[in-house]
């Protein structure tokens, strides 16, 4: 695991929007990994900026979203897929075909979270998947006590994640109690995982998944057990972290050829 701590939001959102660049003029059918909330904003709105000015292509690309709310009326602009396509999708040349989000509306759950699954495999799997990290160490809507092997499914949201969200809706009550999310199982099969978080809110619940215990108490530690994985933090986030000195010293002294 890489953690990577820089101050200004700038270079995080530059640092990630590279490896994304990278990978897709390697291959540019490369599958994505998409996460909403607002940690990865800075980046997609700098791949968008990159996309106008004709230094990245998603034309051929796909990509596949973390989770999705239960029981929102369909179009509700506070659906992840409405999020994804407002916030990213629809400003660059990803079709909206190729935006793959777990069925909010699915009548037949179990066969929903089945089918997108098969998707993702029939796709070759995710080359890089962006996340954040919930204040209670959630990774996409996998809250605590999930198990680490978990794939696709239904999960009921903690008070604190509703309270979190909260901020995006009219009003508390409005935050859906349950959701669709990709397991961590199924979050580990992506080739390079990408964490960013920002802000003294999420300090413990990135103490806990970088340098606790591997354990479902937070979900987040499952990173630990991934090959491939760069967490990008901004101070106020890696305040906790013990080994703090360390990361930036491995950081001032990579090799200029090694990407992220
Ligand atoms: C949401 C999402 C997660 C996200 C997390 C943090 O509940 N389901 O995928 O990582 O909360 O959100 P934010 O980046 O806004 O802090």
């Amino acid at each position: 695991m890489e953690v990577i701590v820089l101050g200004a939001e700038s270079e995080r959102a530059a640092l990630v929007a590279d490896a994304i660049t990278d990978l897709l003029w390697g291959a540019t059918d490369a599958v994505l990994g998409l996460a909403t909330g607002s940690s990865p904003s800075p980046v997609y709105a700098e791949l968008v900026r990159r996309h106008d000015v004709g230094q990245v292509s998603f034309a051929r690309a796909t990509a596949f979203s973390l989770d999705e709310y239960l029981g929102l009326p369909p179009g509700h602009p506070e659906g992840y897929r409405q999020v994804l396509e407002r916030e990213f999708v629809g400003l660059v040349d990803l079709s909206a075909e190729r935006l793959h989000t777990p069925d909010g509306q699915a009548t037949d759950i179990v066969e929903a979270c089945a089918a997108y699954e098969a998707a993702i495999v029939a796709a070759g799997g995710v080359d890089l998947q962006l996340l954040g990290i919930g204040s209670d160490g959630h990774l996409a809507f996998n809250e605590p006590g999930s198990s680490l092997a978990s794939r696709t499914r239904v999960k009921t949201l903690t008070p604190r994640t509703r309270a979190d969200n909260a901020r995006f809706f009219d009003s508390p009550d409005e935050v859906p109690h349950h959701v669709l999310t990709q397991g961590l199982g199924t979050i580990l099969q992506a080739r390079h995982l990408v964490m960013l978080a920002t802000g003294a809110g999420k300090a413990e619940a990135v103490r806990q998944a970088v340098e606790g215990p591997v354990s479902a108490r937070c979900p987040a530690s499952v990173l630990q057990l991934h090959p491939h994985v760069t967490v990008v933090l901004d101070p106020a986030a890696a305040s906790r972290l013990e080994l703090v000195d360390y990361y930036l010293a491995v950081w001032a002294d990579k090799p200029a050829w090694q990407g992220i």
